[in-house]
């Protein structure tokens, strides 16, 4: 790993999507920034990369929720690396329940990870992603940034947000090269889904290592054709849901 090495931040890197992604990256050859609350997990992520050499990879355990950790994060990444390329917004979390279940205190914390969190992470890496030759920002969102689930309304609502700052936001970095691109999946397996849908069957969950497929493959489109967004479903869900 040398300075020429493109860096990547990954939220939400100590499981699940966010440490297959981070995985796939160093084998990009990206040097690593990951961030999450456990450290431990940040470690066992770290482990399951290639070799990335004394500075190639950087844990930072962090709470997202506190309002100043993306300038924080940020700010670590500039002194650390002194550039960035490619921010991945994935840590989030989900509650469910009917719409008349939720506290206000749940509102607050489910927008501020899922929904404040990247939204100020992407405003304060600008001046980093803009120096990159390529500055690219992934937002992980979900089948329902577009649908409504019953029992799903505080999550839907994040995730519905998560979509929108990613559409106006790869309007406003088009000048500055910057691509804005949002995945959003159906049931993935991770500890998360086991949460809140136990009653799909885990043979039939998409991998998080294909979700970091998608992402690998949205990567490598850096030509003059771009994707904005990816929806990936279930292949036991009914093609072209509405
Ligand atoms: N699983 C699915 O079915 C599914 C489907 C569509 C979209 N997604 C989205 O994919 C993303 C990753 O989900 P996943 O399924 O991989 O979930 P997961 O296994 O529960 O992982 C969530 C990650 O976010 C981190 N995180 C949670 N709260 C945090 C906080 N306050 N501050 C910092 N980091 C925090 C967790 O680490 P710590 O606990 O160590 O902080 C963990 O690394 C999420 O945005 C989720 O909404 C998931």
């Amino acid at each position: 790993m040398t300075n020429q090495n493109p860096v990547a931040l990954v939220t939400g890197a100590s499981r699940g999507i966010g440490r297959s992604i981070a995985v796939m990256l160093s084998k990009q050859g990206f040097r690593l920034l990951l961030v999450s609350r456990g450290q431990t997990g940040l470690e066992e992520t770290a482990r399951r990369c290639p070799d990335l050499g004394p500075e190639g990879i950087v844990l930072l355990a962090t709470d997202l929720t506190q309002p100043e950790a993306p300038r924080r994060i940020i700010q670590h990444a500039r002194a650390t690396f002194g550039r960035l390329d490619l921010l991945v917004n994935n840590a989030g979390a989900v509650v469910s329940g009917p719409i008349g279940s939720y506290t206000l205190e749940q509102w607050e914390e489910l927008m501020a990870l899922n929904a404040r969190a990247p939204f100020f992470l992407m405003q304060e890496a600008l001046p980093l992603l803009r120096a990159a030759p390529r500055g690219c920002i992934v937002n992980i969102g979900s089948v329902v940034s577009k649908a409504g689930y019953a029992d799903q309304s505080l999550y839907s609502a994040s995730k519905h947000a998560l979509l929108g700052m990613t559409k106006a936001a790869a309007r406003d970095l088009a000048a500055d090269r910057i691509r804005v691109h949002a995945v959003l999946p159906g049931g993935v397996n991770t500890a998360m889904v086991g949460d809140v849908r136990p009653d799909i069957d885990a043979s039939e969950l998409i991998s998080p290592d294909e979700v970091a497929e998608t992402v690998r493959f949205l990567l490598s489109m850096d030509g003059n054709a771009v994707i904005d967004e990816l929806v990936i479903r279930r292949a036991a869900k009914p093609a072209w849901p509405v």
